[in-house]
């Protein structure tokens, strides 16, 4: 059994009554006490838990952190410590990275939209990695290479055309997705390629879509994949990483960090027996894996309302601060703060001038009242990041436990 398995552990328990999130007693948390508006409290230890297990796997190459996960600057920092990389989608997010401490060189910048100025500003300081996702995108970046007269290193993203079997919103490598290239733009790809002076081939990539919990569709995508790598690598001799993408999912309903763990390790056993025969360096470009458990956002109940048929909770945190279960049909666990006896069933529902500002059409909870706290649970990833002002609502405000 490996070491790291012996550290798993139920993230949250109750003590007294009291809800303890990774060892933290939030109602006595001194944020809590004087709570004035929503929270989103962040775990550090529980990113650097996820950081060690990943690394765990020796022949990865480099762990880059999607940034559009988590941008909070306080987690990014602690990633950038650990000697990992970041995946980033635009040039906010590149300029955060450089803030936070990390290098042109431990940015590998992805997206389907990359603009002049945004292609611009990643060969002016030489990052390490663009991703190429369409044959417009390769045309403009060899124009501007050619005026600037430097060098940029590429990734083709590669669609491996694999059903994620994830929310249709979050599969990105079906034929007609927007995201990378199809087996079929190749040629063009290398015609384009091969008139270059400085534009550098030096990885493929794929990223098969997000939330994926069948690990054997990652054995999938790979196993259609390294036939083509193989196959670039033959003509394009620069070519020497493979960009594996991100997507492994969690289990929203299970706070147990063991069967996080073995999700990883089944997903780190099919690279090593699908990979071992490569040379090649390995990038990862995980997010919702690394920081979903590592944050939970705390609200308070402000009306019980009763309907013909339901028992309606009225939250201070909605749809601008946490879109998952709007967008994706996504379910977070709810847990009072504190405990008190006998079971209700709730539509858990935030403040916002919207119908569908809906947690939980029917939650069966612990008993609350008006002005009682809850903690919203894994929302370390993809909350406050695609968190916005509608209504003018208060964004949720950070707080660090340890
Ligand atoms: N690489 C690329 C090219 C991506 O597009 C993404 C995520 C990742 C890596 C990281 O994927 P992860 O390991 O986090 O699954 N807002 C949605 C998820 C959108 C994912 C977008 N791309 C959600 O809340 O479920």
């Amino acid at each position: 059994m490996s070491e790291m398995s012996t550290k798993s552990r139920e993230l949250f328990h109750y003590q007294h009554d009291s809800l303890i999130f990774n060892g933290h007693a939030l109602f006595d948390h001194v944020a809590v006490k004087n709570y004035d508006q929503p929270l989103l409290l962040h775990s550090s230890e529980l990113v650097q838990e996820r950081i060690n297990w990943v690394k765990e796997w020796k022949n990865l190459g480099q762990l880059h952190f999607a940034v559009k996960s988590n941008y909070d600057e306080t987690i990014l920092k602690l990633i950038q410590k650990n000697g990992c990389g970041v995946d980033v989608v635009s040039l906010g997010e590149i300029q955060l990275a450089l803030r936070c401490g990390f290098k042109p060189q431990d940015i590998l910048f992805s997206g389907v939209g990359k603009t002049e100025k945004e292609i611009r500003f990643a060969i002016e300081n030489q990052i390490y990695q663009l991703n190429v996702e369409s044959i417009s995108e390769l045309k403009r970046i060899v124009k501007i290479s050619n005026q600037m007269e430097k060098k940029l290193h590429i990734g083709l993203r590669l669609n491996p055309e694999v059903d994620a079997k994830t929310h249709p919103n979050i599969a990105t490598a079906l034929e007609d997705s927007k995201f990378g290239l199809n087996t079929r733009d190749l040629s063009e790809v290398e015609t384009l390629l091969e008139d270059s002076k400085y534009v550098i081939l030096k990885s493929i990539s794929f990223h098969i879509g997000s939330q994926v919990m069948d690990t054997s569709i990652f054995r999938e995508a790979v196993s259609k994949m390294k036939p083509i790598y193989k196959d670039i690598k033959s003509r394009f001799s620069s070519v020497d990483r493979f960009d594996l993408g991100g997507g492994l999912g969690l289990n929203y309903r299970d706070h147990n960090t063991a069967n996080d763990y073995e999700r990883w390790t089944q997903l780190r056993q099919i690279y090593e027996e699908t990979l071992s025969d490569m040379p090649d360096y390995f990038l990862v470009e995980i997010g919702r894996f690394m920081v979903a458990r590592s944050a939970v956002m705390v609200a308070q109940v402000q009306y019980i309302k009763k309907t013909k048929n339901k028992t309606i909770l009225i939250l201070d945190v909605g749809m601008n601060n946490l879109l998952r279960p709007m967008l994706y049909q996504a379910y977070h666990q709810i847990y009072p703060l504190k405990l008190r006896a006998g079971k209700h069933s709730y539509m858990v529902v935030g403040p916002l001038c919207e119908s569908s500002d809906v947690f939980h059409a029917d939650i069966e909870l612990n008993i609350l009242h008006e002005g009682d706290f809850v903690a919203i649970a894994d929302a370390g990833a993809y909350t406050k990041s695609m968190a916005s002002n509608y209504n003018l609502q208060p964004i949720v405000k950070d707080i660090y436990l340890d």
